[in-house]
């Protein structure tokens, strides 16, 4: 067994055969990658992005279950269908009824978003063609169609649950009077992280911009994230107008790259255990880094949308119906309610996914106006 599988310490469940034989294809192929870089290694962000999407072989790009019970992790969507169906009615005020989904895992937010929106023109997006196929399945029957590159013009909603978290990240040091860069190499049969100094220029002035000069201070920013977010907010139809909702883990900048989070948010999620070893589980594991929520609301706004709403999702879910959605969600037994409740008390509770969820809406054109219910509740004076 590799020694990255090796689970006798950590406490860990030990992957089967199978997994492990699919972990050591994608690891030959990272090696691969490794000794054909001039460097002898590759920048972590793009380790990142083979460990997930590595065509059928990355943890996004290949078959495990990944999300639910049976998975590594369970999202909202998948908690209770409750969630959509409040974004539906939350987002019912839009002029346009299309809704264009990026990332949407197993298709459960699709799903119970048209629950409530059966009139609503659902597209989605998705990188991996393993979840595609998968959301194909669920959705079958349903009007839902799938798109292979971003419209050059969106008009209506457009919805990323836990998608940013997803997008590799780069990961920086602060240590030596300098900010390094994580590169990951290949020595003597496994993976190290190598901190190289960060030279001047886009990479540099960013990480100078955020990063407390702190000596040892770990962590992450995420150049490709605020790339697609700007990239949504430039096609947003200026005429028709549109609305950009992003749920995710994260905080506003202050927060994140407080002084005592010294050691960063990346995260690795296997078999619903988190831990901080990205080198570890490769191909099987969930690899993650929270959102600075102030950086995709700048990549927003430079890009001609403004900011509707930024809170808790606890306080978004509650001000926009998601107790009147379980109000009058029907059960066929009180075990099936007793499940619903649970699920929403998830959605909310600052102990579990309420406080550390944020909830972004930008909006261009007319939805400005048609969203203005949301500036009851906006503390985006937090970015
Ligand atoms: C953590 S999962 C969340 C899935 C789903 N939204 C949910 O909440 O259950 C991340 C999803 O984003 C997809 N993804 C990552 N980057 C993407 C991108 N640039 N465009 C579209 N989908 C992307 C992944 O393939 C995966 O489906």
């Amino acid at each position: 067994m590799h020694p990255s599988l090796n689970t006798k310490n950590s406490g860990l469940p030990a992957p089967s055969a199978e997994a492990a034989a699919h972990s050591a294809r994608l690891t030959a192929r990272l090696v691969e990658l490794i000794a054909a870089s001039p460097h002898g290694a590759i920048a972590f962000v793009d380790f990142m992005r083979a460990v997930l999407y590595e065509p059928g072989l990355g943890y996004y790009a290949a078959g495990s279950a990944k999300f639910g019970e049976a998975g590594d992790f369970v999202t909202a969507p998948e908690l209770s269908p409750l969630f959509g169906r409040t974004l539906a009615r939350a987002f019912s005020s839009l002029g346009s009824n299309k809704v264009l989904e990026l990332g949407a895992g197993s298709g459960a937010l699709a799903e119970s978003f048209l629950q409530q929106r059966p009139d609503a023109r659902y597209q989605i997006l998705e990188v991996s063609a393993d979840l595609r196929e998968r959301q194909q399945a669920r959705l079958a029957g349903k009007t839902v169609n799938w798109l292979d590159a971003l419209p050059e013009r969106i008009e209506g909603l457009v919805l990323l649950n836990e998608v940013l978290d997803a997008i590799p990240c780069e990961l920086i040091r602060y240590a030596n009077g300098r900010y390094q860069r994580a590169w990951v190499r290949w020595l003597e049969g496994s993976f190290s992280i190598d901190w190289v100094g960060l030279p001047k220029g886009p990479l540099y002035s960013v990480a100078a911009t955020r990063i407390p000069q702190i000596e040892g201070y770990v962590t992450e920013f995420n150049p490709e994230a605020e790339a697609l977010v700007a990239t949504l907010s430039q096609r947003l139809d200026p005429v028709g107008g549109g609305a950009l909702c992003m749920v995710d883990y994260g905080f506003a900048r202050r927060e994140y790259y407080m002084p005592t989070r010294s050691t960063g948010t990346l995260a690795c999620h296997y078999r619903h255990r988190v831990h901080f070893d990205p080198l570890a589980f490769i191909g099987l594991q969930d690899v993650t880094a929270h959102i600075d929520f102030t950086a995709m609301a700048e990549a927003a706004v430079d890009n001609g949308a403004s900011v509707g709403c930024f809170t808790t999702q606890a306080n978004f879910l509650l001000r926009t119906g998601l107790l009147n959605s379980l109000e009058v969600a029907e059960f066929s037994s009180d075990k099936e309610r007793i499940i619903a409740t649970s699920a929403v008390q998830k959605l909310v509770s600052p102990a579990e996914m309420g406080e550390l969820f944020k909830v972004l809406v930008v909006t261009k054109g007319q939805a400005a106006d048609q969203l203005a219910a949301f500036a009851e509740f906006d503390e985006s004076y937090r970015l």
